[in-house]
């Protein structure tokens, strides 16, 4: 089933809500049960007591009616004690009804007993009628005393039991009343420890796709189209993760669609072009025949263009092999201080026409790298070309070789840890020309990138040659950054793994 972001967020908010609910509703309840028992026995309690101290002053009026009756010989007390002997009756049922404790009720059912003894004493007593049943009476009142005292202190004990039964209960109610606390605060507890969790969930069911979709963007900006974002939920964010993954599929096709143009294209011309070069240099060598002065030199700019073409079809070639891997990299034990040394011979020409300065540090004992001549040779062509290219007339420029440790790339975004203890040969290219502006450092890695035109006016090359170095340095294990400011002009550092 598909569970929305707004579903979940209802139904985190419902079991938070319910919790409360069953929280207030258990508190509520059991605050009412505790109070309604309480009151049910305290009015118990009051109903039975005044009920005994009515039944206590029965029987004294019953007393009372008969020692008139003796004294006065009165029928009328026969009747008093009669109604107050009923009364009595009546009392001592409601009572009967009132008490649920086995012990009162049989108090209760002894005070009935002594009662009935006492009325049937009477009755018997005063059966004769006339003076004769006076007498009678008379005869028995020592035992009818006796009969009310027991009667009064029945009643009295009733009441006393029923008094400590009560306080029980009440106690009873305390402890029912500290429990029902208790339950009330570990539900409390529990509710408080679902809703931080059901926070919990549903801010991670949100932050974490976003962090995921958050990484996977920066992984496609760099040209990592087919890394994908490893999110299958149901929800919205499931979805955008499938339409990301398949954007992501979609542009990695068209980026190897245009690098195969770009690799058809470049073979395409690459015949074309040697043809020309061949064409223009019979030309210009006068085997095809005798030039003028003027065709001489519209031969000379035409074979500088075709060189420029060759180039840049040689290098958008090189960069659609190196991209999709195809690029022959032959790796095998090579000294990068004769690269440079070499490379030195190829620049001089260039050195003295821009009165360029070149200091070259080169450390003696120099370990051989394992790596391709042909493509490091092409690398520090670049950095040196670059270096003097930017660099104006009278300037300075530094090539320098040491061992590091590492990989390099302490500027954090190229920085990768070294494997055990593999070293490396790091050369640094440097020069102290305009430098390059920070808000165009991140984009100098990237192909046909060309700065902003400096001092030195509109740069000639075609914005692939770091491009190309990059992917090779990082071909052959090694890293390659730099570092860049107006004043102190740009160091362009790279590493290659030396030989085990
Ligand atoms: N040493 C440097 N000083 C200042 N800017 C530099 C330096 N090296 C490179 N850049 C800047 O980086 C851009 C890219 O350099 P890259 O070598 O990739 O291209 P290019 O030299 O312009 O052309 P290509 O190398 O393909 O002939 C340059 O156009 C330039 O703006
Ligand atoms: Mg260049």
């Amino acid at each position: 089933m598909r569970i929305t972001i707004p579903k979940k967020m209802l139904i985190g908010s419902f079991m938070i809500i319910f919790m409360v609910l069953v929280v207030s509703v258990f508190s509520v309840s059991t605050i009412y049960q505790l109070n309604r028992i309480s009151e049910g026995l305290v009015f118990r309690n009051d109903t039975i007591k005044s009920q005994g101290k009515k039944l206590q002053e029965l029987v004294l009026s019953m007393q009372e009616s008969e020692k008139k009756l003796v004294l006065l010989k009165d029928e009328e007390y026969h009747q008093v004690f009669t109604d107050s002997a009923e009364e009595f009756g009546m009392t001592l049922g409601s009572l009967r009804r009132l008490v649920t404790d086995a012990d009162v009720a049989e108090i209760i059912e002894k005070t009935g007993g002594l009662f009935g003894t006492y009325q049937y004493i009477f009755r018997n007593a005063i059966s004769e009628g006339g003076d004769e049943s006076i007498r009678r009476l008379e005869s028995v009142s020592p035992l009818n005393e006796d009969l009310v005292d027991r009667i009064i202190a029945s009643v009295d004990e009733a009441l006393l039991v029923n008094e400590k039964n009560i306080h029980a209960s009440l106690s009873q109610l305390e402890t029912k009343g500290a429990t029902a606390e208790k339950i009330a605060v570990v539900i409390s507890g529990l509710s408080i420890v679902i809703g931080v969790l059901i926070y919990f969930y549903l801010s991670r069911t949100i932050t974490r796709p976003i962090q995921l979709l958050d990484r996977a963007t920066h992984h496609v900006s760099e040209g990592e189209f087919d890394h994908q974002v490893p999110i299958d939920s149901q929800d919205e964010f499931g979805a955008l993760a499938r339409s990301f993954n398949e954007m992501g599929a979609r542009l990695k096709e068209l980026d190897e669609l245009k690098s195969d143009f770009i690799s058809l294209v470049s073979h395409e011309l690459r015949t074309p072009l040697s043809v020309m070069r061949e064409a223009v240099s019979l030309l210009k060598d006068e085997i095809l025949g005798k030039i003028g002065e003027k065709q001489r030199e519209f031969l000379g700019i035409l074979s500088q263009e075709v060189e420029r073409m060759i180039l840049f079809v040689n290098e958008l070639l090189d960069l659609s092999r190196l991209e999709a891997g195809r690029l022959p990299i032959e790796k095998l034990p090579l000294d990068v201080k004769e690269v440079i040394e070499k490379n030195l011979t190829k620049i001089k020409p260039l050195l003295l026409e821009k009165r360029i300065e070149a200091e070259v540090a080169l450390s003696p004992h120099l370990p051989l790298v394992l790596a391709d001549g042909i493509r490091v040779d092409q690398v520090l062509t670049n950095l040196i070309d670059n270096a003097i290219k930017f660099t104006p007339s009278g300037g300075k420029i530094c090539i320098i070789a040491d061992v590091s440790d590492g990989r390099g790339g302490e500027d954090g975004r190229q920085a990768k840890s070294s494997k055990g203890n593999q070293k490396y040969v790091r050369v640094t290219v440097c020069d102290n020309g305009e430098g390059i502006k920070d808000d165009e450092k991140r984009y100098i890695f990237d192909k046909f990138y060309q700065a902003r035109a400096g001092k030195s006016g509109k740069a000639k090359g075609s914005g692939l040659g770091l491009s190309i170095s990059k992917r090779i340095v990082e071909a052959h294990g090694g890293n390659i950054w730099f570092t860049s400011s107006p004043d102190e002009g740009t160091f362009f550092h790279f590493t290659l793994p030396t030989q085990k």
